[in-house]
């Protein structure tokens, strides 16, 4: 059981906490109080999420330029009727290589072979590893079978696995997924089946279904901590709502997860990866202010502007509006 009792900038108090989730961060005072310091550095890994629509060129190469994200994984690159030729995979993977650090190429669609070779095409162009899209919930990704529709079939996401983990040999093959369909408790009819496969190094865990889309939900800590019972010893990512807070800091020891990975929050706070590795980082706004300054001298198309703004200031915002009005 866990409780947060408070939460300071650096330190957060746990009450009731049976396990300290790493002794390197938790410094045991009296049981059952666990004092959790918050400005160590951690071996977690913090992830930006893959955003498709948002993350082209100027985008990635502000993100580059400033030094915000320690690793990248691309949005998925749609894998139908054919492998995407070599000139396509090196096109995709231009700007997120350009920055020299680990780059894990997502790959989404529902024939193993063809992903595979997919696969093989990256990892030769310079990926770290591939990740496969087991969660979008896009209505024409789902209607073709790929995405979020791959939860509803776990014969076949084991066989992809299989076919893309050998294809890629010793780099690293991962998986990220929703938890099921309409009903967060389908993650018990393929989380375990998968892990036990063998064919996944790593798990990314997105805690709504399909169907809940990006909608608030009560029982993440919850849904947590059965997938990470489920994937067993296979390092597992949190994903859904996550920041630099004690909460999800406690969430990640809690579930002995291997890292955090945070897609909307980060737009919002284009330094809040670096923040959660305690690395030097202004404040938020000061941090969104001179993103969309580095973002706007790479001269973007105005609606990439619009919804740089949008993302980072909401549509709400004077920002976003005084540029609408332009
Ligand atoms: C605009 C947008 C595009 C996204 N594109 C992808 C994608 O290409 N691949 C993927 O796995 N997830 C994609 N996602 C999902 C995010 O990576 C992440 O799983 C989701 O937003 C939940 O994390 P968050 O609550 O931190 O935003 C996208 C999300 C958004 C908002």
């Amino acid at each position: 059981m866990l409780n947060c009792l408070f939460l300071t900038k650096n330190f957060a108090v746990l009450l009731k906490y049976p396990f300290p989730f790493d002794l390197s961060r938790v410094e045991k005072k009296a049981f059952p109080i666990y004092f959790i310091n918050m400005t160590k550095k951690s071996d977690y890994q913090f992830w930006p999420g893959p955003m498709e629509g948002v993350a082209h060129e100027e985008f990635v190469g502000t993100v580059n330029e400033l030094d915000l994200v320690s690793r990248w994984m691309t949005p998925f690159l749609r894998v139908s009727e054919i492998a995407p030729p070599q000139k396509t995979v090196a096109r995709f993977l231009k700007s997120f290589l350009a920055s020299g650090k680990p780059v894990v190429l997502q790959l989404m669609g529902d024939d193993p072979a063809l992903l595979a070779e997919t696969a093989k095409r990256g990892i030769s162009l310079g990926a770290s590893g591939i990740n496969l899209n087991c969660g979008c919930p896009s209505k024409r990704v789902v209607r073709h079978h790929s995405g979020g529709a791959m939860l509803k079939q776990p014969s076949q996401i084991t066989e992809i696995c299989r076919a893309v983990k050998e294809a890629v040999g010793n780099r690293e093959f991962s998986l990220k997924f929703r938890s099921g369909s309409t009903d967060w408790r389908e993650i018990g009819d393929f989380l375990p089946g998968v892990a036990a496969s063998g064919a996944v190094d790593r798990f990314f865990y997105h805690c709504r279904t399909v169907a809940e889309a990006y909608n608030e939900i009560a029982n993440r800590r919850e849904r947590f901590l059965a997938a990470a019972e489920m994937a067993g010893n296979i390092p597992l990512v949190l994903n859904g709502d996550l920041d630099d807070s004690a909460v999800s800091f406690a969430l990640l020891g809690e579930c002995r997860a291997a890292g955090l990975m945070i897609a909307r929050n980060w737009m919002r706070d284009p330094y809040l990866l670096r923040r959660c590795e305690k690395k030097d980082a202004p404040d938020a706004e000061t941090g969104r202010e001179e993103f969309f300054r580095v973002f706007c001298a790479k001269n973007p198309p105005r609606g990439a502007k619009l919804e740089i703004a949008r993302m980072l200031w909401g549509a709400a915002s004077p920002q976003f509006r005084a540029l609408c009005e332009k």
